[in-house]
């Protein structure tokens, strides 16, 4: 069972579609027309598959999550996408999955989970010659938008998991290489990164949700104490802000890396 195993309905439910700008963005960069085929590595319940479906002539979904993959075929099959195949798999055994050339692979938050010098290394012999590797991810934001709301939400985690909950359910991978310096020594050293601001408005049923869909506080890091703990969190954020509507922006980054 993985991180994300409990988390995946609430990841379905909870987490906020990519915002429309990023798709169009892709398409510009990479040059999609329809008739490419794209990868989508950690796909997640196909946060980025299904809108890249609508773009590409047909999407690769891997994820090593079946319960990840069951809500992306769910979500698909309502919408009637037919362009999509998914397959459980842990991205270490991509050579093996015999998927043919690869136009474009995306990886949505997910490239921090995975060996990522033998990961690239393995793209490299499935990506067409002008083909791209794509990262997509929040990036960090300045103090001053960062909403104090976030601040009530870590004091509930840290009283329930202690102060080390992101640290023991997150990944390590690569501790002294940022991302940039992991592309820029790879075969996909030209990097070009592009950001959009995301606003984002929610209720409080969906910011408790939403912490269910996370590696640090899915249901089964919680356990039992799951209901104290959204109990607690809803009362700490009802007395932060009694008329429940939390608002924030978000920066999603889109980090582009292509051979010379
Ligand atoms: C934070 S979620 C991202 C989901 C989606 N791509 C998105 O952008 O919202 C990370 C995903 O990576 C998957 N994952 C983690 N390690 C993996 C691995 N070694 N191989 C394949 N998928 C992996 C997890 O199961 C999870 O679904």
């Amino acid at each position: 069972m993985t991180a994300f195993n409990s988390a995946a309905q609430a990841y379905a439910q909870y987490r906020p579609q990519y915002p429309t700008a990023l798709f169009t963005g892709l398409a510009e960069h990479t040059s999609l027309d329809g008739t490419q085929t794209v990868l989508d590595l950690g796909c997640g319940p196909g946060t980025l598959t299904l809108p890249l479906a609508a773009l590409a002539a047909h999407v690769h979904a891997v994820d090593i999550e079946p319960a990840m993959l069951a809500e992306g075929r769910a979500l698909a099959a309502a919408e009637g996408i037919e362009n999509i195949t998914w397959t459980a798999a842990d991205a270490a055994n991509l050579p093996n999955l015999d998927l043919g050339p690869i136009d474009l692979c995306v990886m949505g938050k997910s490239f921090q989970w995975m060996n990522q010098d033998q990961l690239l290394a393995d793209l490299d012999q499935l990506i067409t010659p002008n083909g791209t590797v794509a990262l997509i991810s929040t990036a960090a934001r300045s103090t001053a938008s960062r909403p104090d709301w976030l601040d009530v939400i870590e004091r509930v985690c840290v009283a329930f998991l202690g102060p080390d909950y992101l640290q023991a359910n997150n990944p390590t991978a690569h501790p002294a290489e940022g991302r940039d310096d992991v592309l820029r020594k790879s075969p996909f050293s030209t990097l070009r990164t592009r950001t959009w601001e995301q606003r984002l408005t929610r209720t409080l049923d969906e910011l408790v949700g939403l912490q269910m869909s996370f590696a640090h506080t899915n249901p089964a890091v919680l356990g039992d104490r799951q209901p104290a703990f959204e109990r607690a969190l809803r009362d700490a954020l009802t007395a932060y802000n009694p008329a429940g509507a939390f608002t924030s922006t978000v920066p999603i980054e889109a980090a582009f890396a292509t051979r010379p």
